[in-house]
């Protein structure tokens, strides 16, 4: 392959976003981890899996950085999951300072990378990353949207009994309990859901993607969501390696879109070569931008109270 994607974290997201990315043939990967010998062992099963999965992709496994130098995308997963009762906010304090000091060792060997921040609670480690890094703001984005998306169109496409394929989805917000599913911005088969169900239907589609995360940490008990999540990541990561310029809900750092400046919210983005080229600007009704500006309001109390214990 002739581009590379660093994905610092062996754990759960970070090695199933190492798999999808090799066995799509969409980079070289590099597995980074302080664990000494997981990210070196998961990268060679990775590495022997190839034969049968047909692909070229080539595999590291390292627990130092010298190896992701020139990373065209860096995969950020590294740090603590939640277990049942934390909300992703109870994670602030130790992976602030874990985000911190990867972003330092990858900014010094991948000075033009596009950034891809998985670690919760999400928006506030957005933050860490782009203040860490210096990059612009196009080269730091934050997957949360992607997955809420996925799963709610993967709640809807259960209701209807229709293939997910048929089914589009809009999340924006935090990645959090406030986060904002857009009922008038999903689709089925280009038909808003609000043609195919009732409100109260979507409601409760609507309240299970927004504790569609603590479903999973419930069920799992040790951790929490992995699959969906590295999905959502290198769907990001594709994106921008193949210039595809989708449009997809990220965390972005907005400076007035949406009414909303200085803060890393969830909004539809395009993603290219460039990492963010344009922020969509959605009309949204009243409560709509209600609800949007209640969820930039949690993830600012969150980057406040970050900074004031910094
Ligand atoms: P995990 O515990 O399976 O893996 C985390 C890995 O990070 C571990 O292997 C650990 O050794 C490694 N790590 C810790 N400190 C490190 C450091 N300084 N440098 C390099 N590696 C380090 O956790 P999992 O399930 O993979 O989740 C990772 C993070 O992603 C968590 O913070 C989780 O909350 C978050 N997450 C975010 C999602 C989102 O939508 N944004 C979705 C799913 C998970
Ligand atoms: C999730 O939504 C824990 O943020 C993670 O599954």
């Amino acid at each position: 392959m002739n581009q590379k994607v660093t994905v610092v974290g062996a754990g759960n997201v970070g090695a199933t976003a190492a798999q999808r990315l090799a066995e799509k043939e969409l980079a070289d990967v590099v597995l980074i981890d302080v664990v000494e010998g997981v990210p070196q062992g998961k990268s060679l099963d990775l590495a022997q899996a190839a034969p049968i999965e047909k692909h070229d992709a080539h595999l590291t496994g390292t627990n130092t950085y010298e190896a992701s130098a020139g990373s065209d995308i860096v995969i950020i997963t590294a740090g603590l999951p939640r277990k049942p009762g934390m909300s992703r906010d109870d994670l602030l304090t130790a992976n602030r300072g874990i985000v911190k000091n990867v972003v330092g060792q990858i900014v010094r060997y991948s000075p033009d990378a596009v950034l891809i921040i998985v670690s919760n609670p999400l928006d506030a480690m957005c933050h860490v990353a782009m203040e860490e890094s210096g990059f612009p703001k196009n080269r730091v984005i934050g997957m949360a949207g992607v997955l809420d998306s996925a799963r709610f169109r993967a709640f809807i496409a259960m209701e209807l009994t229709v293939s997910v394929e048929n089914v589009h989805a809009m999340v924006l917000g935090g990645h959090g309990d406030t986060m904002v599913p857009l009922p008038r911005f999903s689709t089925v088969a280009g038909i808003p859901i609000t043609e195919w169900m009732t409100p109260e239907r979507i409601e409760a589609l609507v309240a299970r993607t927004r504790s569609g995360g603590a479903e999973i940490v419930g069920l799992l008990k040790t951790g929490s969501a992995y699959y969906a999540p590295a999905s959502a990541a290198v769907e990001m990561a594709e994106s921008i390696l193949r210039d595809k310029k989708k449009i997809l809900p990220c965390a972005a750092y907005l400076e007035g879109e949406y009414g909303i400046a200085g803060l890393f919210v969830g909004v539809p983005v395009k993603l290219g070569k460039n990492g963010i080229e344009e922020i969509i600007s959605l009309r949204l009704t009243p409560q709509e931008q209600k609800d949007l500006e209640k969820s930039a309001a949690a993830v600012r109390e969150l980057v406040d109270a970050m900074k004031e214990t910094a």
